[in-house]
């Protein structure tokens, strides 16, 4: 996602990943899908096509990849150099996609480099289609694209509707945006087998207890463990619904979001929805109470005397209220976020909600808790030693977390 400085990590990190260009003006984000593979610790090969040379030149990748970009099929120092491409791709993406190309691919042309590579991989393969939205929408493409997503199982992703470059479009056309095209490449390379088809519920961000419709009572939480946590599995592989509360971060690419403003309305929100549930995550920070009225109309200056007093009343406990509805064999994990005795009062919550496993960290510690991109946690589940895990981001918390949920499914808890 935006805003976090990228640095090497799962599932990029280490990995051999081909990227196409093809011959569409979208190809000048795909320099920054580029640079961004590049920084999260892949080795990226950029393939380009005649066309796409037209709008983007070998050498703009090659400066972001700090590797040969690749533009002949027949090349001197390459021989078969669309074998090797192929043979040791971890993923192979295209991005931008052109109707053109889709015809190509879906008829098995070996004309050039990229189409080649894709006949001699057993990589999987992620197709980003670019092009305007009357081209998309034609029979023929659709076909096309039907022919490489259902018969030879390459996942489409996108495109969505949006402004295209000649005018603005009636339907979908555009390229999703690079950190998307970023995230469709890592659920190709982190998709597990214990995790597809499962449902995954998260909670995440503050929640916002209104006063009167201009004030309310909230924490600092900015959501983004809940938001990491959500695309890290749907990167495994999951269905995954991220009920959120108010937060500025983008949503998920692929996640279903339900937004909601009050701890009642997240109550609400998983409450019809964890029947349904594998793996339960309560990352949110709950506000604890709510305002017991709140003021239809702005509360004025002046209107309550030199002081205003605001009275509270106990919220619902979502993760505690919603036990008896979870689905049996479901794997719960909570969040303790704590200020003193962190241990203790973590192990407590495990029991007391019906977590199996409790990530606890302490909020006064620098560089853990809210509005931070890092996090210093401990893992506790029943009967196990706690495991401390040294400060790290929250995207490796994040795969931390569902390593273990994953061992947790395997044992056949899920
Ligand atoms: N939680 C919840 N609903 C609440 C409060 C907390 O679902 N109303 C969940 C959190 O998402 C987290 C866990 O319960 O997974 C523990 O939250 P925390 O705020 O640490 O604990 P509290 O229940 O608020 O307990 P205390 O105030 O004693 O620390």
């Amino acid at each position: 996602m935006p805003a976090v400085p990228l640095e090497p990590r799962r599932p990029w990190k280490g990995k051999r990943i081909v990227l196409g260009v093809t011959g569409g003006i979208a190809a000048y984000k795909t320099i920054q899908v580029a640079r961004d593979l590049t920084r999260l610790g892949g080795e990226v090969d950029v393939v380009l096509t005649q066309s796409a040379q037209k709008f983007v030149a070998p050498l703009t990748f090659e400066g972001v990849t700090g590797r040969p970009a690749l533009t002949d099929l027949f090349s001197a120092e390459g021989a078969a150099l669309h074998i090797k491409l192929g043979r040791d791709a971890d993923v192979v993406c295209v991005a931008p996609a052109t109707a053109d190309f889709l015809a190509r691919a879906a008829h098995g042309r070996a004309d050039d480099l990229i189409c080649t590579t894709l006949l001699a991989t057993r990589a999987p393969v992620v197709v980003c289609p670019a092009m305007n939205d009357r081209m998309y929408a034609h029979a023929q493409v659709q076909e096309n694209l039907a022919h490489l997503g259902d018969r030879l199982g390459y996942q489409i992703a996108g495109p969505v509707e949006g402004p295209l470059a000649v005018g603005e479009a009636d339907g979908a056309g555009r390229m999703i945006e690079p950190w998307q095209i970023e995230e469709a490449i890592g659920r190709a390379l982190a998709v597990d087998e214990v995790f597809v088809g499962k449902h995954v519920l998260i909670t995440g961000g503050p929640t916002h207890e209104p006063i009167d419709p201009v004030r309310y009572v909230g924490n600092r939480s900015s959501g983004r463990m809940g938001y990491a946590i959500a695309q890290a599995a749907w990167r495994r592989g999951a269905q995954v619904t991220l009920v959120s509360g108010p937060s500025s971060l983008p949503p998920p690419f692929g996640v279903e979001v339900v937004q909601v403003e009050t701890a009642q309305e997240m109550h609400d929100a998983v409450s019809a929805r964890i029947g349904e549930s594998d793996i339960n995550v309560f990352s949110a920070a709950v506000a604890d109470f709510r305002p017991s009225a709140a003021h239809g109309s702005k509360v004025k200056r002046g209107e309550t005397g030199p002081s205003l007093t605001v009275d509270l009343t106990e919220n619902p406990d979502v993760a505690k209220d919603t036990r008896v509805a979870r689905k049996t064999g479901s794997v719960s994990v909570g969040f303790a976020l704590e200020t003193d005795d962190v241990l203790t009062n973590a192990v407590a919550k495990l029991e007391r909600k019906g977590f199996d496993l409790v990530v606890a960290n302490d909020a006064t510690e620098k560089g853990a808790g809210f509005g931070v991109s890092t996090n210093r946690v401990t893992f506790l589940s029943p009967d196990t030693e706690p495991d401390a895990l040294p400060l790290m981001s929250k995207d490796e918390v994040a795969e931390e977390i569902l390593d273990r949920v994953r061992s947790l499914v395997d044992r056949g808890q899920a």
